[in-house]
């Protein structure tokens, strides 16, 4: 038998050999403005809910009637401020309300025998009291779970009117009763938060938590831990993994860990690993959409070079000589895995590519010219200001090497020039559109205000306030 001192290190080990790529903490600043837009829906929701039966006997010795409470609505509610905490000792959330006090009506059914009696009623319930706690976890396919731990509901006084049928006999029954009644209403509260929080809690294991990604890739955005509670904040890992949509195959490095450093000022700090941007490199260079192939109709026709061994003869004097007046096109690809690194306020990426050049005889045969290895590295700014995202990129180193040539050796500095210029062109444009930026993306009905973005050494870090709009 394995001491339980393993036994524990091989959970420990298990349940956090993960690390998450993007991490979201919720700080007690976004709690309490979740609690104030949820209070409001709340109350506006109340009128629309009707509530469960409450069945009940009230009898003394061989007298006993059954009684129903019916189509039970709330007419008025004064919801009072709730109270709700990140509650640490079980990774959840505590909800409190007291001093509510709720105007219900609804219609009476009662049984005594066989005589059977209706009508309607009005109840009026003061001053109640309810505790709920609610534990967050992590179900086996990476879901938020959500359980009710712990639910008290306590009346202060109740009031019931009825009207209709025998009502006056069985008016004076219940008030008789009342301290019976008001248990029987007690102990309809609780099951019914728990049943609510079955509700969401099946709609949370409803929800994907993997989304595809154009049609190349699919973004993994499971939790990698249970959530982490403390009595500021809560933190959720999620796997941020985007995997090749076909084969999910996972890419052959890990995500580094990292720490989001805690801002109480926001609602909510959002964590981005290099690994997320890492793994969709791995995913698009494993499945093979990192090549394409250039063709001279590809370039604009005032562009003073062409893809033509003539118009290549001032760089590769041989060529012309040797395929005289023939199209050519250039297959270009990335030779080894792309990646990108984080480092304070600047996002690094080395691309080392490959282009290999044919010519096009006359009967399509495409004839091998050469190889050149294209190494760049770029470097990118990223900002978000007035609720938009914006950039700048540029290129900080960019060689040319002749990999392998069947026309005999050349001089690559004169290409280098060239294609670096080229480069730098394409590379303003782009300058061009990311200063412009784009809007951040906004939910239907949310969004975010007040963001801040900024590079850390392996992350990204964004704090900011979200607003609902309902
Ligand atoms: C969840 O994913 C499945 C399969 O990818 C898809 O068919 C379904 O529409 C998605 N559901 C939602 C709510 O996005
Ligand atoms: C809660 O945890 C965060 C890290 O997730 C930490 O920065 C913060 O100081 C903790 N707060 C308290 C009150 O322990
Ligand atoms: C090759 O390109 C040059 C422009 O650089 C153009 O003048 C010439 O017509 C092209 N030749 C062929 C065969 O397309
Ligand atoms: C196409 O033309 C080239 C050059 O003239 C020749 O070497 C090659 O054998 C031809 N290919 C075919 C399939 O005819
Ligand atoms: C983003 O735009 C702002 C204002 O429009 C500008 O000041 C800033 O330099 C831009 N950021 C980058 C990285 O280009
Ligand atoms: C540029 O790349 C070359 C070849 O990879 C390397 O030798 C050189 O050190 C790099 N220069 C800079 C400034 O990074
Ligand atoms: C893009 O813009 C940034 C900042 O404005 C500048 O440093 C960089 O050189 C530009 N890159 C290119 C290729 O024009």
């Amino acid at each position: 038998m394995l001491p339980p001192v393993i036994v524990m290190f091989m959970l420990v080990s298990f349940t956090c050999g993960e690390n998450p790529a993007i991490q979201v903490t919720l700080t007690d600043k976004g709690l309490q403005y979740g609690k104030n837009v949820g209070t409001g829906w709340v109350q506006e929701k109340l009128p629309l809910v009707t509530l469960p039966d409450i069945n009940g006997k009230i009898g003394y010795g061989i007298i006993v009637i059954d009684y129903t409470l019916t189509g039970i609505t709330i007419t008025k509610c004064d919801l009072p401020e709730p109270s709700v905490q990140f509650y640490q000792d079980i990774g959840g959330f505590k909800t409190s309300i007291s001093g509510l006090s709720v105007a219900l009506t609804g219609g009476w059914l009662t049984n005594f025998g066989i005589i059977h009696d209706g009508g309607s009623f009005n109840m009026a319930i003061f001053n109640m009291d309810l505790t709920s706690v609610v534990e967050l976890g992590k179900d086996a396919n990476g879901h938020l779970s959500i359980t009710s731990v712990h639910c008290d509901a306590q009346i202060g006084d109740e009031n019931i009117q009825f009207h209709g049928g025998a009502s006056w006999m069985f008016q004076k029954f219940v008030d008789y009763f009342k301290g019976h009644i008001k248990g029987e209403i007690e102990g309809t509260i609780c099951p019914y938060v728990k049943e609510s929080i079955e509700t969401l809690e099946y709609h949370l294991q409803a929800m994907n938590v993997s989304f595809d990604v154009a049609e190349a890739l699919t973004f993994d955005l499971s939790l990698t831990g249970v959530p982490l509670i403390n009595a500021s904040s809560m933190n959720l890992g999620l796997k941020g993994e985007l995997k090749d949509i076909k084969t999910h195959t996972d890419p052959p490095f890990e995500a580094q860990p990292f720490t989001l450093p805690e801002q109480p000022g926001y609602m909510l700090s959002m964590g981005l690993s290099e690994f997320t941007l890492n793994s969709a490199s791995y995913g698009l260079y494993s499945a093979g959409w990192l090549k394409a192939l250039i063709t001279d109709s590809m370039i604009p026709s005032h562009f003073p070079v062409h893809l033509n061994t003539s118009s290549m003869g001032p760089y590769i004097p041989q060529l012309p000589k040797m395929f005289p007046g023939l199209l050519m096109n250039l297959q270009i690809y990335a030779r080894e895995l792309p990646m990108f690194s984080f480092h304070p306020g600047v996002v690094k990426l080395g691309f080392q590519g490959a282009a290999k050049a044919f010519a096009i005889q006359p009967n399509g045969t495409q004839t091998p010219l050469f190889k050149l290895n294209v190494d760049s590295e770029f470097s990118g700014k990223v900002q978000i200001v007035g609720g938009r995202l914006n950039g700048s990129i540029s290129l900080d180193n960019y060689t040319l090497t002749l990999a392998a040539s069947e026309v005999g050796a050349f001089k690559t500095d004169a290409l280098e020039r060239f294609t670096r210029a080229g480069m730098m062109m394409a590379l303003s444009k782009l300058n061009g559109s990311l200063r412009k930026g784009v809007d951040l993306p906004r939910m239907r009905h949310a969004q975010l205000v007040n963001t801040v973005l900024s590079v850390k050494e392996g992350f990204i870090a964004v704090f900011s306030d979200a607003q609902v709009l309902i």
